[in-house]
């Protein structure tokens, strides 16, 4: 699945299949300018970490053509748009890298006109859409190497297909696994309150005929205390120069159980999801959603009314929790502060 970010052919939008409805139903969400890029991150029309950093490179060149009508000033409105851009959600740092790369070309360029950025950033926007669909199956093919025949591996959230350019990441490792033949299975925790796992997920894996199972959350301790999992595989959406390593809410849970099992517990996520910035995850900013993920299911209240909710929407998983991080680079394993130095250092 590669056509669920795309760009018309008058290249006036961007159409982005709009996940908040799947597995329903397929339907486009259309970008013009900002405020629908960033209203489509928000909401989580497209959502997941190298998709997110991909529609911002996108994203990038509709705020350009919006400039456009700023005639002389256009260099400060495009900047200003920018920085709402990379502001749209907080914990993925692939938002601000897909916008960084953009912002890294026009500098290159030095004094060019608007003309010519748009074309330059259009070319741009599609390499690197091009790039993360290269990248996953390169860190699938690394992580493959760790699935053995028969093993049933558990999944949280959606890091596939859906979540990158195309492939995936932690899902890219399962695709690959299945495509080199070994006959596994899959269990995708459903991931309440955005329930990427149940509906996301199980929609991907069984469209390519690869078994998936369902299971609640909170059924995690359960099945690996049952042997039911031989391999753990998430994503991330920013990693820490220590391996810290956030992803979606329930995700530590899942890797503090894994631990308990000795069941092996991986990441898998491409250079653009590390942040070496940051010393630790403890410095990670985690995005709270609006309540109403957390109290209704559809239109349906399912708390009472005035009850506060938690709705933290990623955790961290501290680095000692993980057995591998696997990247296009490679697999690294601890001490991983020099490994993620060595192989990510440079990007
Ligand atoms: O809130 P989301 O759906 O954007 O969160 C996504 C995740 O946590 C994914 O697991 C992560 O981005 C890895 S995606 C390849």
């Amino acid at each position: 699945m590669t056509d669920h970010i795309a760009f018309s052919p008058d290249r006036h939008a961007l159409l982005l299949l709009d996940q908040r409805f799947l597995p329903d139903r397929e339907e486009s969400f259309v970008c013009r300018n900002t405020a629908d890029t960033i209203y489509a991150l928000q909401t989580m029309v497209v959502r997941g970490a190298p998709a997110i950093g991909v529609t911002a490179a996108y994203g990038c060149y509709l705020a350009a053509r919006e400039a456009c009508e700023a005639g002389g000033g256009w260099k400060e409105k495009l900047e200003g748009l920018l920085t709402e851009l990379e502001s749209a959600r907080p914990t993925a740092v692939n938002l601000r890298w897909g916008v960084e790369r953009m912002r890294q070309k026009w500098r290159e360029l030095g004094d060019i006109s608007l003309e010519a950025l748009l074309s330059e950033w259009l070319g741009l926007a599609e390499t690197m859409q091009a790039e993360d669909i290269e990248i996953n199956k390169a860190m699938g093919k690394n992580g493959a190497a760790l699935i053995d025949d028969g093993d049933t591996v558990m999944t949280h959230c959606n890091a596939g297909a859906l979540a990158t350019a195309g492939y995936g990441t932690a899902l890219g490792v399962i695709r690959a696994a299945f495509e080199q033949g070994k006959r596994i299975k899959v269990i995708a925790n459903e991931t309440r309150p955005f329930l990427q796992g149940a509906r996301l997920t199980a929609y991907e894996l069984a469209k390519e005929g690869i078994p998936v199972t369902v299971a609640c959350d909170n059924a995690v301790g359960h099945l690996m205390k049952k042997g039911m999992v031989q391999k753990v595989v998430v994503g991330a959406d920013r990693i820490a120069a220590n391996g810290d390593a956030a992803n979606k809410i329930g995700t530590y849970t899942v890797a503090l159980a894994a631990k308990a099992h000795g069941v092996p517990f991986y990441v898998a996520a491409p250079a653009s999801t590390f942040d070496l910035t940051l010393a630790s995850g403890e410095l990670i900013p985690i995005e709270n959603r609006t309540p109403r993920e957390v109290t209704h299911v559809g239109e349906h209240r399912i708390t009472p009314e005035g009850v506060p909710v938690y709705n933290f929407a990623f955790d961290v998983t501290p680095a000692e929790l993980i057995a591998g991080i696997i990247t296009e680079k490679g697999v690294l394993t601890a001490p991983y502060t020099d490994a993620i130095r060595a192989a990510i250092g440079g990007k």
